[in-house]
């Protein structure tokens, strides 16, 4: 039977780009038969309805989804009576703890020796963003505070996610006979951290995958299932330095919330464009694939939105929903047409549409 996806949309581009990645999933020679919903979710949907996440959305993805892919939400900058992010809720609801970020350049077009393909692999349930902040008078004036959380049993579980990711990434290598530079030629998982100033937060969030990795070396009968993996681990400031003068000795990072989002979005920087980074929201047994950028206001409407993100994260949830040989057609088919850089949008510095970009993905496929 037919796989069915929950489709969100939602606000600015993501209404332009889903469907591109919708069109490559259909096309895909070898991917299975899929049912789209087309669901409710966003901004603009909160404004003609008072509500950012219907209910109903939320029951079919529960009920009649086996996965989803979410296009991107404008949200507002400023405090709306009512409103909250459908992205946030979407995660809580479906128990999606990991975000999964791969940032990969494209090869033969730049310094093959810096060659990018790094996953960060990011917690998506704490940190700071437990949303828990107070502000008070005092003679001096305001002063605010945020509450971060990390918790033993969050870390354990982004851990191990982590590791798993480094072990489908070789098994995933071994497939393409690719190789990657650097370090990255073998797994491993950095941990990223900043426990020498947070000794008791950051310090937790260390020990805690550290701690999965050394349960499983010690594990009885025989080597464990990282014995393939190595870890390391670095401190969050010197990860950012690092991450831009030699991306190519991480292979997988693992970040609490906070660090997370914003090591992901500079090492998007190293490849070119938002428009080409896509992710995969992972919980257990759900998956939900999103390109990393937002609405992007300016340019939608216009045709001019890259929807290579959109169209790797249709491939990211293929692979984690157990599908990695379609997934890899689609991963080629993109390479392909960004080494041709014939038909690259302008935030790529090309001149190509939308519509042109996915037809090219289209062809390359063989679709
Ligand atoms: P953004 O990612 O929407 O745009 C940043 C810049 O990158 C813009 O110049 C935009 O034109 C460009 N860009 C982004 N994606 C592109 C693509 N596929 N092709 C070509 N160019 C692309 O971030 P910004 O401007 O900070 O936020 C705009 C709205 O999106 C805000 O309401 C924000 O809250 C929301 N947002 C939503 C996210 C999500 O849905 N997960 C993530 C980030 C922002
Ligand atoms: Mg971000």
């Amino acid at each position: 039977s037919a796989i069915r996806l929950g489709m969100m949309p939602a606000d600015g581009i993501g209404r332009e780009v889903l469907p591109c990645a919708q069109r490559v999933l259909q096309n895909t020679p070898g991917a299975p038969k899929f049912e789209f919903l087309q669901l409710a979710a966003g901004f603009e949907h909160f404004q003609k309805t008072g509500s950012a996440l219907p209910d109903e959305t939320i029951r079919a993805l529960k009920e009649e989804c086996d996965g989803a892919m979410f296009g991107s939400v404008s949200s507002p900058s400023h405090k709306v009576e009512g409103y909250s992010s459908p992205i946030v809720r979407l995660r809580k609801e479906l128990d999606l703890y990991a975000n999964i970020r791969p940032v990969i350049g494209v090869r033969g077009t730049k310094d093959d020796e810096k060659w990018v393909d790094t996953v960060i692999v990011r917690e998506n349930t704490e940190c700071l963003y437990v949303k828990s902040e107070t502000s008070e008078s005092t003679p001096e004036g305001q002063v605010a505070r945020a509450i971060r959380q990390i918790s033993e049993k969050a870390s354990t579980r982004i851990g191990r996610k982590a590791f798993e990711v480094a072990l489908a990434r070789q098994s995933m290598r071994e497939k393409t006979g690719a190789t990657t530079s650097g370090n990255a030629a073998t797994a491993k998982v950095t941990v990223c951290h900043k426990s020498n100033v947070l000794s008791v937060t950051d310090g937790l969030f260390r020990t805690s995958v550290r701690a999965v990795y050394e349960k499983d070396a010690r594990s009885a009968g025989g080597p464990g299932r990282y014995a393939n993996v190595t870890m390391d681990e670095q401190l969050v400031d010197s990860m950012v330095y690092r991450l831009f003068r030699e991306p190519h000795v991480f292979d997988v990072v693992v970040a609490p919330n906070l660090y997370g989002d914003i090591i992901s979005d500079g090492a998007a920087a190293l490849v070119g464009s938002l428009g080409v980074v896509a992710s995969v929201n992972a919980g257990d047994t759900f998956f939900m694939g999103e390109p990393v950028h937002g609405s992007a206001p300016d340019i939608a409407g216009q045709n001019k939105a890259n929807p290579i993100a959109s169209i790797r994260s249709a491939a990211l949830l293929l692979e984690y929903m157990g599908y990695p040989e379609p997934a890899l057609k689609i991963y080629k088919a993109v390479d392909d047409v960004l080494r041709e850089g014939k038909y690259l949008t302008p935030d790529l510095h090309g001149s190509a549409t939308t519509t042109q970009c996915e037809e090219a993905i289209l062809k390359a496929l063989g679709a």
